[in-house]
């Protein structure tokens, strides 16, 4: 079978190998004329980035790029990169890369043509109403990674570097107008960056999954998505050239971001800090302290997740899905505490004051209080 379609939900996505030969078409068919190809430092001297850039130049569309994107993109990176939107006379965005790359893209197109700071769209309330949505350039979005799902997201994530805090901004038309998943993208992806990524995938699968709120679309495509993860992570680990488990990784990772609409819960509020304080990969790290937030949360969902058990084969209800969660995660290299990622334990109590207010905390399971961050931050540490 070939894993090649065209599906619009929700929104355009060409999905398949060698689809990127199709970016400079998208970017026309949106009405650009002069895309900014945004992404970051890393990915921009590998050959993918190049090749990106060589077919919009080949269809006239110039061969613009921003790269100074942080890993957890700050305010700083925006700032800038709006800046070169503007004096490039940019036209809309081609975000490329991993969650960094994308929400940044992502956010520029965004702010390109709003008044107010960026804070003032963070994803409270109904503040997105606040934006000028005729002043948001399009965007097309090019993941280069199979975890974050920003490609199929209406949110970006970007650090305060003031407050070192992980802001959620939102707004429904940060939502790309057409997305390429072309999973030879993701072959060079390192080991490390392979298994991050697809733990994050399972993460929102698997929070969203978890979250007490009514959204039976999303409770469908969570539990699909953590089989995806399930049969095809730990091949495309083991062979990163395996373009049939890339394939379902990039479905997997996009089906995340769809199925957590729903809700995300306390593996992303312990992460979200962890990330903004000492810049470890938000994947690996939502892998670390994974088994601990299902402990901590299993009086509320055992019955969901023996369902999920049996629908994945996994046999043993509960114990036996935290007994794949371990091994899942020593088959990936992922270290068992968070002091492997260089996180101390002196700022414990800042770290818990942040969890408890992070957005994703109100869909967990069960309430987690600063106590309960600081008990759980101790074991994951
Ligand atoms: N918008 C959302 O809904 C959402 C959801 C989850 C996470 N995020 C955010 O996404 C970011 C993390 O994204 P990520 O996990 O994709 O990592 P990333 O984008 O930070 O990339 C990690 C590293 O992998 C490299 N890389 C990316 N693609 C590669 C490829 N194909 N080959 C070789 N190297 C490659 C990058 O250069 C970088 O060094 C965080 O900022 C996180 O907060 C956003
Ligand atoms: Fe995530």
């Amino acid at each position: 079978m070939s894993i090649t379609a065209n599906w619009s939900y929700p929104t355009a996505i060409k999905f398949g190998a060698g689809r990127i030969a199709e970016l400079a078409d998208h970017c026309k068919a949106v009405g650009m004329k002069k895309p900014l190809l945004v992404t970051d430092r890393g990915l921009s001297t590998m050959p993918i980035t190049k090749n990106a850039l060589d077919i919009l130049e080949a269809a006239g569309l110039g061969r613009a790029m921003f790269a100074e994107v942080d890993p957890n993109p700050n305010d700083k990176n925006l700032e800038a990169g709006v800046k070169a939107f503007k004096d490039g006379g940019h036209d809309g965005v081609v975000a490329f890369g991993g969650g960094s790359g994308l929400d940044l893209g992502k956010a520029i197109a965004f702010m390109s043509g709003q008044t107010r700071p960026v804070w003032d769209f963070e994803d409270i309330g109904d503040w997105w109403t606040r934006a000028n949505p005729d002043g948001i350039a399009p965007i097309v979005a090019v993941p280069t990674t199979a975890g974050t799902g920003s490609e199929v997201g209406r949110a970006s994530v970007i650090t305060n570097s003031e407050t070192h805090t992980k802001k959620v901004i939102f707004h429904p038309k940060f939502l790309p107008s057409v997305t390429i998943c072309d999973p030879e993208l993701t072959v060079g992806m390192p080991k490390v960056i392979t298994a991050g990524t697809g733990m994050d995938a399972f993460a929102h699968c698997l929070e969203a999954y978890c979250s007490p709120f009514y959204h039976p679309m999303s409770q469908g495509i969570a539990l699909e998505g953590m089989r995806l993860v399930k049969e095809y992570l730990p091949r495309a680990y083991k062979d990163g050239t395996d373009i049939e488990a890339r394939a379902h990784m990039m479905s997997a990772a996009a089906m995340g971001a769809v199925a957590f609409q729903k809700g995300l819960g306390a593996i992303h509020s312990l992460s979200h800090p962890v990330g903004a304080i000492y810049n470890t990969h938000h994947g690996m790290t939502n892998a670390v302290v994974m088994p601990p937030v299902l402990t901590f949360n299993r009086p509320a969902i055992e019955a969901k997740i023996t369902s999920a058990a049996a629908y994945l084969g996994i046999a043993g209800g509960f114990d036996g899905f935290f007994d794949y969660v371990l091994r899942l995660r020593e088959e990936l290299g992922v270290p068992d505490k968070l002091s492997a990622l260089g996180v101390g334990t002196d700022r414990i109590d800042e770290m818990s004051a942040m969890a408890i207010v992070d957005p994703t905390a109100g869909g967990n399971p069960v309430e987690l209080t600063l106590d309960a961050a600081k008990r759980l931050f101790v074991e994951c540490i």
